[in-house]
């Protein structure tokens, strides 16, 4: 039977003494020690979002987790890059096929501050990510990280290759000089050998039978909208997956064996 008291609210304690001058005054460096964490609890006060950060950053992971595992991470940051250098860019440029897109190109890297050096880092940052998804594709198979129960996760990474790639050849037209015209050109017709789909899709991507002004803008559209939305989607969904899955131990590492509870031990 529980004790009547016990089910009576009790008095609030009276909160810790908060650290203070000898007067016990809290100090403007009391204060401003105290901020970041006020609006934290503030924040969490009212989203309990601190629960779902725990269930993301704070896990056990396998015996034997090594520099490997840091390639998925690597890919995404190099996404990031990708992203923030790719907005600064978008404030210049201009998808007009006649002479605009070139000229645009061209005041970014002469005239525009620090220009030159934020497109090679989104130029340079693409061939990154590519190698970067290789890897971590590489890794995830030699260590047999595709097995169940992560099959979902190795397909949606192979869509999130797919549409690496995608994001490598719309962003080369953009440009506009001879190179990436005439590569986006044979670039197209490549995919317009596939089977089935194969005309349909170069269609699409010319926007109608003929390389016109569409194409750029559609190209345009495809690689700053469409595909980089569905990547974060999918990155979203992936990460999801590896905080409810967990990563895989590596394959070198033996199973630590059951104890075998039937046995009588003396
Ligand atoms: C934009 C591209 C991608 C990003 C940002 C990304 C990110 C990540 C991250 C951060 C992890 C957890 C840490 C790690 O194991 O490295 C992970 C795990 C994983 N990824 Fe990716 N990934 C991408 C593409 C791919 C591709 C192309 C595949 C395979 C086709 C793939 C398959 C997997 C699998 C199976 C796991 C689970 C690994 C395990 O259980 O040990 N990912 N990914």
């Amino acid at each position: 039977m529980p004790k009547i008291s016990n089910l009576v609210p009790q008095p609030l304690k009276a909160p810790p003494p908060r650290p203070g001058d000898e007067n016990g005054k809290a100090t403007a460096l009391d204060h401003a020690k105290e901020a970041g964490v006020t609006v934290v609890d503030w924040v969490d006060e009212r989203t309990s979002l601190s629960g779902g950060v725990r269930w993301l950053l704070f896990r056990k992971v396998p015996k034997g987790t090594n520099w490997f595992y840091t390639l998925g991470s690597a890919t995404m940051f190099a996404f990031l890059n990708q992203a923030v250098t790719g907005v600064f860019l978008a404030m210049y440029y201009r998808p007009d096929v006649n002479g605009g897109a070139y000229e645009s190109v061209r005041y970014i890297t002469n005239d525009v501050f620090l220009g030159q050096f934020v497109r090679g880092m989104h130029k340079w940052g693409a061939s990154v990510m590519v190698v970067l998804v290789y890897l971590h594709m590489g890794r995830t198979f030699f260590f047999g990280a595709y097995k169940y129960p992560r099959e979902l996760n190795w397909v949606i990474g192979v869509v999130l290759l797919i549409l690496t790639m995608v994001m490598g050849f719309t962003g080369y037209l953009l440009p506009f000089d001879q190179k990436a015209y005439w590569a986006t050109i044979v670039g197209v017709n490549i995919n317009g050998t596939g089977p089935l789909l194969g005309p349909y899709l170069s269609d699409f991507l010319r926007g109608g039978p003929e390389f016109t002004a569409t194409t750029l803008s559609r190209f345009y559209a495809i690689h700053m909208l469409l595909i980089p939305g569905a990547i974060i989607a999918l990155i979203g969904a992936h990460l999801y997956l590896v905080a409810k899955l967990g990563t895989t131990a590596p394959p070198w590492l033996k199973a630590e064996e059951e104890p075998d509870l039937r046995k009588v031990t003396v």
